[in-house]
């Protein structure tokens, strides 16, 4: 049911927490729009390496950023995400991809550039659940409801392979293991903004529950929260 005044909820978390999937869930029930940021700075990533450009010339990066053009579908073409016009969904799940984005979205131009993307769209919108890194400390500190997913890594290695072998990669869980821990060392010790628990935050250890589980518990705050969401 949608609540009745304009909310905003923000989930951070590593890799594998179970963000996307709850984020896009708890959305859907409440008809919020969604948001994946993480999903933003993936295209960006792309964009660099077609471009094969080197991150230390700020001047190409500059141009880069200035004709990039982000977008989400919506209808029919819901959860796909568009780079300029064309179809990424894919490709910005694969393994070039993983391996660099880390590196890219620790830039601080780049994150200026989607902080303020994400802002736009945040307040374009008629109440968003948002997910990603550095939503609660950065983008939507004055969030309604903010979460942080997390869950042990091995789990979370778990879910992701089993997500990367149904999508016919053929990858073993130790290196889907590894990329993970390097991705969080990555995004947890950046300069610009980085992981963290922010303060004020709810935070969810999902290792032992199910999808259903986080999600009942991200509602049942929403709700106590004064918001008109019973009944789900
Ligand atoms: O959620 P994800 O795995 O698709 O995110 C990909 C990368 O993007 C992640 O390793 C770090 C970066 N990211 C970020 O720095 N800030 C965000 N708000 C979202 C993602």
């Amino acid at each position: 049911m949608k609540p009745d005044r304009k909310i905003t909820i923000a989930i951070d978390g590593p890799a594998g927490a179970g963000k996307s999937t709850v984020a896009r869930e708890v959305a859907r029930r409440l008809d919020l729009k969604y948001l994946d940021t993480g999903a933003m700075y993936r295209a960006v990533t792309l964009k660099v390496i077609r471009a094969q450009l080197a991150l230390d010339e700020p001047g190409e990066l500059e141009a880069l950023l200035g004709e990039i053009k982000i977008e989400f579908g919506t209808g029919e073409g819901d959860g796909k995400v568009f780079l300029n016009g064309e179809d990424v969904t894919a490709e910005i799940r694969g393994v070039p991809v993983n391996k660099r984005v880390s590196e890219v979205s620790s830039i601080s131009m780049v994150r200026k550039k989607m902080v303020a993307l994400q802002r736009e769209i945040a307040v374009r919108s008629r109440g968003i659940v948002v997910e990603g890194r550095d939503i609660c400390s950065r983008v939507l500190p004055e969030a309604d409801f903010k979460f942080y997913l997390e869950a042990r890594l091995s789990e979370r290695a778990l879910r992701r392979w089993k997500e990367q072998v149904a999508g016919g990669m053929k990858v073993s869980l130790g290196q889907v293991q590894d990329a993970i821990k390097m991705r969080d060392s990555i995004d947890s010790q950046r300069r610009d903004s980085p992981l963290t628990v922010a303060p004020g935050v709810t935070v969810i250890d999902t290792t032992e529950l199910s999808l259903e589980a986080v999600i009942n518990k991200v509602l049942s705050i929403v709700n106590v929260g004064g918001t008109a969401v019973e009944g789900e």
